[in-house]
Formats: structure tokens, C-alpha cells, sequence
């Protein structure tokens, strides 16, 4: 990849922007198309010299195509991420992640782009009843967004098939490590619960706490992005992007407070109507074909981000500001 053109659309984001570290470590250029909703310019620190970035929505066709001129690799990760969010305003979630996408794989087709690796979710899958889940499960969603990253889906395998366009998706599972939001409405587990414990506070676990989630470091996948966009013979093809272990939230949350030093108790509330039960991937065809494996366990993840997160803390709390 070196000195080749990387678009990283969402690349000032959580993922988007370890994403474009790792690629700027491989000696690529990197051009980031972003709108800057939920992206800042404070996880792209330290790297502004090295990017190009261009500032704009991937619902205008015009600045897909502008990004996309001259370049070799697309990764498309910019989207609409909240699930209840697409739940209640199904049309705002549809415009950027159908259209949007839509506009990214067509600006994609007419500038010859070598390959677009796309980011989906293990929300396609919906609850499947079975764990692990392999890529052959049928995926019934249970939100907008999960049908609008099978549409993804569907039209990347399209534009292989009808136009010879290089196309690779990768189904996340669940994300977690340094920049990860733990602020927000809908924040994930893992840097809400660190957040928590760092100030002191004891988060509340809802149901009985063995509901089980696959956890995946989030430079695992930046690296999981880099073999997509240059592995052999996956043209057209979906890939679950997970640690294939399955850790319930009571062990979870045990190796937060051994990482972190609380010693309090979770609070209990009652189950939450719609959560889903059991979620952890079979991670064979990842292994097998895009030679993917992660490199960091749930420990060693965990101690990076709460030390990340033990930092902000620490200026946050700095008098001046410092
Ligand atoms: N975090 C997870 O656990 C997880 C799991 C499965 C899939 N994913 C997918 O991974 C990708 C990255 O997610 P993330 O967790 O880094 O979220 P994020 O919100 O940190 O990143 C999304 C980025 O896209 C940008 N963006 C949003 N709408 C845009 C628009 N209309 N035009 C241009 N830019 C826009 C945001 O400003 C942000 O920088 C998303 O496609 C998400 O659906 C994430």
C-alpha cells in the first residue's frame, strides 16, 4: 500500500481514525471524507500533516465522487451508527446509510477504485438462536440499520458481480477500545461502564448479566480493514470481523473492576424487551481466507483502553486545562 490513495470515509470517527493510523503506518496516503456528526478532529491528532480531509456528506454525490478521484482503496465506513436512533428516524438513518452508500459504490465504479472494503454489522443478523454465527446464517435484523447494512451488503456483492468492482464487507461484532464514545445516548458498554468506574460510580447490568456479546479490539479491526483491501480471491465477499470468544456482561464486568481497581457490586435492573441474548461469531472463514486472526485478547484490550481512558480523565481534571 505504500504511497497508494486510501479514501477513509467516517475516518475521523472511533474506528475511521485507528483505521487511518494503521494505514498511514503501512506508507499509504490517506484522503478522509467525513461530516464531522460524531467524528472529531481530535482523534485525527498528530497525523493532520499526513491527511488529506476533505469535509462533507456522503448523502451529496458530488463530494463521493471528489473523493474518490485517483484513488486505489475505498474504505467505507461513515454511516448512521445508533440502532434506536434508525428505530426512530428511520428516514434520516436510511438517506445516509442506503444513499450514501449507494452514492460511495457508484463514485467508486466510475473512478476505478481497486478495491471498497465496507464496514456492516453483526446487526444483520438479528437474534439467530444459535451461537457461534457463521456468514451462511439468514440475517433477519431487527432495526433500520440492520437492513440498511444488508442493502450495503447486497449492493457491494451487486457491484462485483454487474461491474467488476472489488467489493469486500465486513461484519463487525461488538467494537470497543481507545476514542470510543462513553458519553452519548446510546454509548456502548465497555467505555460507559469504564467511564463509570473511573469516577467512582457503579454501573447498573440489566437481566441476569449472562446475556453474552463477541468483543473485538478496535485495532484488531483496522487490521481485519488492511487484509480485506489486499487479500486474494474475496472479491464479492462477507466476512464476520469478531474474537469468536464469547464473555457474558458478570465477566465483563469482573475484568473491568480487576482493570480499573473498583470493588463494588453492578446495580441489577430488569431485562431490557428486545436485547439480544447471545451474540458471538464463527471467525473460521475470516481466518481462513482473509489470513485474519486478532491480536489482542479481552485483557490485554482492556488494559490499553482503560489506560486511555485514565488519561483523558487525568487532563480533563488538570486545572488549566493541560
Ligand atoms: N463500533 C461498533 O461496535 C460497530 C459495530 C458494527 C459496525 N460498526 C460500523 O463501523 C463504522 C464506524 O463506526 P464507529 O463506531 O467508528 O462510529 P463513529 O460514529 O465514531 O464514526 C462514524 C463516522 O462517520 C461520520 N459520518 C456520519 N455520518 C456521515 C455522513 N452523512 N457523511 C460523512 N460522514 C459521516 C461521523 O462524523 C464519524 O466520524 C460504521 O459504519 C458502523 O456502522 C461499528
Amino acid at each position: 500500500m505504500k504511497g497508494e490513495l486510501a479514501l477513509v470515509t467516517g475516518g475521523a470517527g472511533f474506528i475511521g481514525s485507528h483505521l487511518v493510523r494503521a494505514l498511514t503506518a503501512q506508507g499509504a496516503r490517506v484522503r478522509i471524507l467525513d461530516n464531522f456528526s460524531s467524528g472529531s478532529r481530535t482523534n485525527l491528532s498528530g497525523m493532520e500533516h499526513s491527511l488529506e480531509v476533505q469535509e462533507g456528506d456522503i448523502r451529496n454525490a458530488i463530494a463521493c465522487r471528489n473523493a474518490c478521484r485517483g484513488v486505489q482503496y475505498v474504505f467505507h465506513l461513515a454511516a448512521y451508527i445508533s440502532v434506536p436512533g434508525s428505530i426512530q428516524d428511520p428516514v434520516t438513518a436510511d438517506s445516509v446509510n442506503i444513499g450514501g452508500t449507494l452514492n460511495l459504490l457508484m463514485a467508486a465504479r466510475d473512478c476505478r477504485v481497486r478495491r471498497f472494503v465496507f464496514s456492516s454489522s453483526a446487526a444483520v443478523y438479528g437474534e439467530t438462536g444459535t451461537t457461534p454465527i457463521p456468514e451462511t446464517t439468514l440475517p433477519r435484523p431487527l432495526s433500520p440499520y440492520g437492513v440498511e447494512k444488508l442493502y450495503g451488503e447486497h449492493m457491494a456483492r451487486l457491484y462485483h458481480a454487474l461491474h467488476g468492482l472489488e467489493t469486500v464487507c465486513l461484519r463487525y461484532f461488538n467494537v470497543y477500545g481507545p476514542g470510543q464514545n462513553p458519553a452519548s445516548e446510546y454509548a456502548a458498554v465497555i467505555p460507559r461502564f469504564i467511564a463509570m468506574l473511573l469516577e467512582g460510580k457503579t454501573p447498573t447490568i440489566f437481566g441476569d448479566g449472562e446475556q453474552t456479546r463477541d468483543f473485538l479490539f478496535v485495532e484488531d479491526v483496522a487490521c481485519a480493514n488492511l487484509r480485506a483491501a489486499q487479500a486474494q480471491g474475496v472479491a464479492g465477499e462477507v466476512f464476520n470481523v469478531a474474537s469468536g470468544v464469547s464473555t457474558s456482561l458478570n465477566a465483563l464486568y469482573d475484568a473491568l473492576k480487576r482493570g480499573t481497581g473498583f470493588r463494588k457490586k453492578a446495580l441489577r435492573g430488569p431485562e431490557r424487551p428486545g436485547d439480544i441474548r447471545h451474540s458471538c461469531a464463527d471467525t473460521t472463514r475470516a481466518r481462513e481466507m482473509l489470513g485474519f486472526t486478532p491480536q489482542f485478547d479481552l485483557a490485554a484490550g482492556l488494559a490499553r483502553t482503560i489506560a486511555y481512558y485514565r488519561e483523558r480523565a487525568g487532563v480533563r481534571a488538570s486545572p488549566a486545562g493541560r
